[in-house]
């Protein structure tokens, strides 16, 4: 098997000129998913002892498979939170696959540590975080919360045992309902509650009531609290949390304080957004996923630390077989829950670094452009309105008269027809319709085409 042979250099060509191809596509069909009876039916037996030979595995693949996956980044696949990565991105990522790099280690993986780490660093001077702060890249943003509020729950508890204190009650993390599921889910991995705060009538955290909740708390329960979670776009409204406010309260109660912009996040990089940030350099944690708003192939998140040290004496493995890796240097999986690691930052920095910043700026920007826009289109249209004004790139809308099933239906007839892949989603007053602007080649004509089938 482990041979470069002719017909491994047969392969080779057809495996690279197959993905070449998928780059080229602009755009690539949106496709669609197939039961699991039909795959098995057309892909035919596949794990066989003899095998089947590259060729016939990549048609499998090529063919079958490969159009049973919705395309994340045509440009009216616009539920969820699209990605779209540049062809830059992608071309390094498949370097990243060939060359076998562990990036779990400095000793092992330095070059492209380093350049994961000029990555990350770029985007800590972006928040405003000072010279020390670090982080990693990690899978995405559910281990990045994750990774997070366990640094910040190492923090206060080494902070209680210095002080002599035994474990609280129960451990708590304060946040809005409107935050991401993987904070409950982060909550559940590490058996701790979560208080929540209600939203003020924008849909944002606020650090007044934030601060309103704690004091209204018995102080059992405000004794186990190690952190606040704020969000720099929320996934359902694209809404940014009052970070400077909630930032204020976390000093004054001495709480790590964690922003969740993993979809978000890239806005700041967008002028026109960036003062909805402010406050965010305080922060003590940030994640942001490259693999959303800053066009990187999945997956991807960059999760940084105000202090690195808290995070690496939450993380760091200890074993005999490590300790050779302990010399100092930046160790990648130090700062998160994991070990071995891809390179998963460096498609980010390529990209980056090929088509420079302002690249970024205005592609981030366009997304907030087609959002204004498209809000503009659903103010004026008879049968829609419009959930919550945009802020970021997000935009939420109703159709009257419509209920969840005539919702589905919709949903699933123009992803049938191509034409676009749109879901419902769960709002306070109902379900709703949900746009989620990132690729920089989804037009207004494509939201005109998408809101002329509500007629039907
Ligand atoms: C605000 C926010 N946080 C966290 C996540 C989870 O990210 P991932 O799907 O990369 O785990 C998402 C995903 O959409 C998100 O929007």
């Amino acid at each position: 098997m482990h041979h470069y042979d002719a017909e491994t250099d047969a392969l080779a060509r057809a495996v690279i000129d197959t993905a070449l191809s998928r780059v080229r596509m602009d755009p690539p069909p949106l496709d669609g998913p197939r039961t699991a009876d039909e795959l098995e039916r057309t892909a035919g037996p596949t794990i066989t002892e003899e095998g089947l030979g590259g060729a016939e595995a990549l048609r499998v693949l090529r063919d079958v498979l490969a159009p049973a996956t919705i395309s994340i980044d045509h440009p009216r696949f616009l539920a969820f939170v699209p990605a779209a990565p540049t062809e830059a991105a992608v071309l390094a990522d498949l370097i990243v696959g060939a060359s076998s790099i562990y990036a779990g280690s400095w000793m092992e993986g330095a070059g492209a540590v380093y350049a994961e780490n000029v990555a990350l660093r770029f985007l800590a001077d972006e928040i405003g975080f000072p010279d020390g702060a670090g982080g990693v890249f990690v899978s995405g943003g559910t281990a990045g919360n994750l990774s997070a509020l366990v640094a910040a729950r190492h923090r206060a508890r080494a902070g209680r045992t210095e002080q002599g204190q035994s474990r609280p009650h129960r451990w708590s993390i304060v946040g809005s309902a409107e935050a991401h599921s993987s904070i409950q889910a982060a909550a559940d991995v590490m058996d701790c509650d979560i208080i929540d705060v209600p939203v003020d009538a924008n849909a944002r955290l606020t650090g007044a009531a934030v601060r309103a909740r704690l004091e209204e708390l018995d102080d059992e329960t405000r004794d186990g609290i190690f952190a606040v979670v704020a969000t720099g776009g929320t996934t359902n409204l694209g809404v940014v949390d009052d970070l400077a406010g909630v930032a204020e309260t976390c000093a004054d109660h001495d709480l790590w304080f964690h922003v969740d912009g993993a979809y978000g996040g890239a806005a700041l990089l967008a002028p026109s957004a960036r003062p909805r940030f402010a406050g965010i350099e305080r922060a003590d944690s940030f994640i942001v996923d490259p693999h959303k708003w800053l066009f990187a192939p999945f997956d991807s998140c960059a999760l940084l630390y105000r202090d690195p040290d808290a995070a690496r004496s939450a993380h760091t493995q200890q074993a005999g077989y490590l300790d050779v890796l302990t010399t100092g240097e930046w160790n990648p999986s130090d700062f998160a829950h994991h070990l071995s690691r891809r390179a998963r930052g460096v498609p980010f920095w390529f990209s980056l670094a090929t088509h420079g910043v302002q690249a970024y700026r205005d592609a981030i920007e366009q997304a907030l452009t087609l959002a204004r826009d498209t809000a503009a289109l659903v103010r004026a249209h008879p049968d829609l309105e419009l959930v919550h004004e945009p802020e970021l790139s997000v935009v939420a809308f109703r159709r009257r008269g419509w209920q969840k099933a005539a919702y589905d239906a919709w949903s699933d007839r123009i992803l049938r027809r191509g034409l676009a892949f749109v879901v419902p989603t769960g709002t306070h007053e109902g379900p709703a319709l949900r746009f989620c602007f990132i690729n920089p080649r989804t037009t207004i004509t494509d939201v005109e085409l998408i809101l002329g089938t509500l007629d039907d």
